[in-house]
């Protein structure tokens, strides 16, 4: 009996540090050690990006800032950025805007309820390059989407802005 009772007790001095040891390898009693990687300054997936540090400038330059306003057309008007415009255009507008701009393209019937404006007339004529590059960018909130994926290159967007242009001068000479 006394061998028996020596025994438990010897089991239970050694078995209980286990099941101590295992509540916390299972963390159903969870320690905050400070070692864990994911107590750092970075963000995990689904959480808003860290802020950017106070003047700090994007690698792909001053276009992308966005409270800095509209930036200026850096892509001079020639035969070939004509040309480069004029197929993105065909690809990425004329199914909304239509072929020659005037907001008819095939796509435009089944927009509801904003329809594809006229770039030849208004509002399009009327903004800056800049304005008509960042309307490219970001798309119109509701209305029209974001084509920076499309033309991720600045270049791509500035040779569609330009071949608009040439849109409106040939409709209104
Ligand atoms: C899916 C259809 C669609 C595509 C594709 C599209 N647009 Fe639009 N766009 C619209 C609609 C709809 C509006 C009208 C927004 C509104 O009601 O204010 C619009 C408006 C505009 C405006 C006027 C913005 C303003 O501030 O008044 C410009 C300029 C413009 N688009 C240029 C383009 C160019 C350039 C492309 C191609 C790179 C393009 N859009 C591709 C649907 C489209």
């Amino acid at each position: 009996m006394a061998v028996l009772k020596r025994l438990l007790i010897v089991l239970g001095l050694a078995i209980t540090p286990l099941l101590v040891g295992l509540l916390f390898t299972y963390d159903i009693i969870k320690i905050e050690w400070i070692s864990f990687m994911e107590i750092q300054p970075s963000f995990r997936t689904q959480e808003d990006p860290l802020p950017l540090p106070a003047r700090s400038v994007p690698v792909q330059g001053a276009a992308y800032i966005p409270e800095l306003g509209a930036p200026t057309n850096p892509v001079p008007a020639d035969e070939a950025s004509l040309q480069r415009g004029k197929t993105q255009y065909e690809i990425n507008c004329q199914i909304c805007h239509g072929a020659t701009g005037r907001g008819n393209g095939p796509f435009a019937v089944f927009l509801q309820p904003r329809k594809p404006v006229s770039l030849l007339e208004g509002r399009p004529v009327t903004l800056s390059d800049g304005e008509l590059f960042m309307t490219i960018t970001n798309g119109v909130e509701g209305a029209m989407p974001s084509l920076i994926q499309n033309l991720p290159e600045p270049q791509m967007r500035w040779d569609v802005v330009n071949y608009v242009r040439s849109l409106q001068k040939q409709a209104n000479p």
